[in-house]
């Protein structure tokens, strides 16, 4: 096998920057500003936060330098790259399969994802001038029934993700992404500073980080795991797909780190912003799904210049939606135009189209089927996020894991990290063979029985 360096037949990003806005674009979405909050809520505050938090380091971490390495060294989709890097490492080309898996679990991801992302777009036509938080929890409800809109912004997101993955991804998303996200940064500080007029401030950022250690059981622990791999998109090849375009000077540790990094800063502002207003209000912790729909309309009303804020707010939050939604199309879009010579629109249209029909179910979940449930009491919407968050990626996160840490041969892996800290390579190789995989499994073993 030659180790001169592949060339991705995709592109590479323009620059070092450009890697980590586009990680950082898939990582922050709906999963920072949307889910962490509800998640956080509904188990209990502090103690999910600070497990959330312990799993990014611990287990997100380390993974996302192998997720960002194997799509490096491999220069392809994650399936291209698995099948690559096994024959590299004389081992069975099923390592496939791993690649394959991720490019179905984004499509599953992306059913739902679109369908909440749907619902931030819709909210950009919010006049916000409700006369209280309940108005706005009424509302929502009412929006959740209302099948036509639903459907109608779910396909426009999906049709918008769609058209920016045929072109390219590279060519899609440097244009604009690395102005947009710092906006969006800047509005959930402001919703922040917001957040301290509230008179519950203190309260709010209480919930968050006191953990009460008598709420934790194994399914919060594994709720938090999924979303720590949920919200840094790792365990299905969207960060691989990237780093198969990323230029190989750049250093992978630092730039995971950075990428974490960012990622959790936004979760947690908009912890801190949303939680004063559920307590200033007197709404309820675990309002699900429709919390941050519920409180920031309320905040955008009582605000200075909320109008503006408040659609420039939606208008941002569908933008992150959609550049996390392009990395859950990408793995598989490229893996069809590399191993089928697929167009790549065509590609596009085809996964584009799976995923939405799949979200038909989801975004029908709260209101006609509702009364259909597919795994526990879970609805269709609940389904697709379990099975995909806490089954799936985790196990992704495994098998990532040990194809890093225990078959790839070490030259290789040292070769594409050029760490040269033998501290940093040897704490990195101990959390990637050994914590990672038995953190993952004991927490299945406890989150599932
Ligand atoms: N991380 C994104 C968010 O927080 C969602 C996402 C994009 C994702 N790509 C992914 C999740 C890949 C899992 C896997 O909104």
């Amino acid at each position: 096998m030659n180790s001169e360096p592949r060339t991705s037949v995709h592109g590479t990003w323009s620059g070092r920057w450009t890697f980590i806005l586009a990680a950082a674009g898939s990582a922050v979405g709906l999963g920072n500003i949307w889910k962490f909050p509800y998640m956080a809520g509904e188990n209990g505050g502090g103690a999910f936060v600070l497990i959330y938090l312990i799993c990014i380091l611990l287990i997100g971490v380390p993974i996302m330098v192998a997720e960002i390495l194997i799509g490096r060294r491999g220069r392809s989709s994650p399936a291209n790259s698995m099948e690559y890097l096994a024959k590299e490492a004389n081992t069975f080309p099923a390592w496939k399969l791993l690649g394959v898996m991720g490019a179905v679990a984004g499509l599953l991801i992306l059913s739902f994802y679109s369908v909440a992302a749907g619902w931030a777009v819709a909210y950009i036509f919010e006049g916000f001038n409700g006369t209280s938080a309940n108005y706005y929890g009424e509302s929502f409800d009412s929006f959740l029934q209302d099948e036509t809109s639903l459907l109608f912004f779910h396909s426009i997101f999906i049709l918008t993700t769609v058209a920016i993955v045929a072109r390219g991804v590279i060519k899609g998303l440097e244009v604009w992404i690395n102005r947009l996200m710092p906006i969006l940064f800047i509005i959930v500080i402001l919703l922040c500073l917001y957040a301290t007029q509230t008179g519950a401030f203190f309260e709010g950022v209480a919930y968050l980080f006191t953990p009460d250690f008598s709420k934790i059981n194994g399914s919060i622990i594994l709720a938090a795991l999924g979303q720590a791999f949920f919200t840094l998109s790792l365990g299905m090849g969207a960060i691989m797909a990237y780093g198969a375009y990323m230029p190989s000077k750049q250093n992978i540790g630092s730039t995971a780190i950075s990428v974490a990094f960012l990622d959790t800063s936004v979760a947690l502002l908009a912890g801190m912003a949303i939680f004063p207003i559920v307590f200033a209000n007197d709404l309820q912790t675990a309002s699900g799904p429709g919390l941050v729909f519920v409180t920031l309309p309320w905040a955008f009303v009582n605000m200075p210049l909320g109008l503006l804020f408040g659609k420039l707010f939606f208008i941002l939050l569908s933008i992150a939606a959609l550049s996390s939604a392009i990395s859950l199309l990408e793995p598989g879009v490229a893996w069809f135009v590399e191993s089928f010579k697929t167009k790549r629109y065509v590609a596009a249209i085809g996964l584009g189209l799976i995923a939405w029909t799949l979200g038909i179910f989801s975004a029908l979940s709260f209101g006609l089927l509702s009364d259909f449930t597919l795994v526990g009491d879970r609805n269709f919407f609940d389904s697709m996020d379990f099975l995909s968050n806490q089954i799936l990626l985790p196990l992704g996160g495994i098998f990532i894991a040990i194809f890093v840490g225990w078959v790839m041969k070490k030259e290789k892996v040292l070769e594409e990290l050029e760490i040269k800290n033998e501290l940093i390579i040897k704490v990195w190789f101990f959390f990637l063979k050994y914590i990672a995989p038995l953190t993952i499994v004991m927490i299945f073993v406890e989150g599932l029985t």
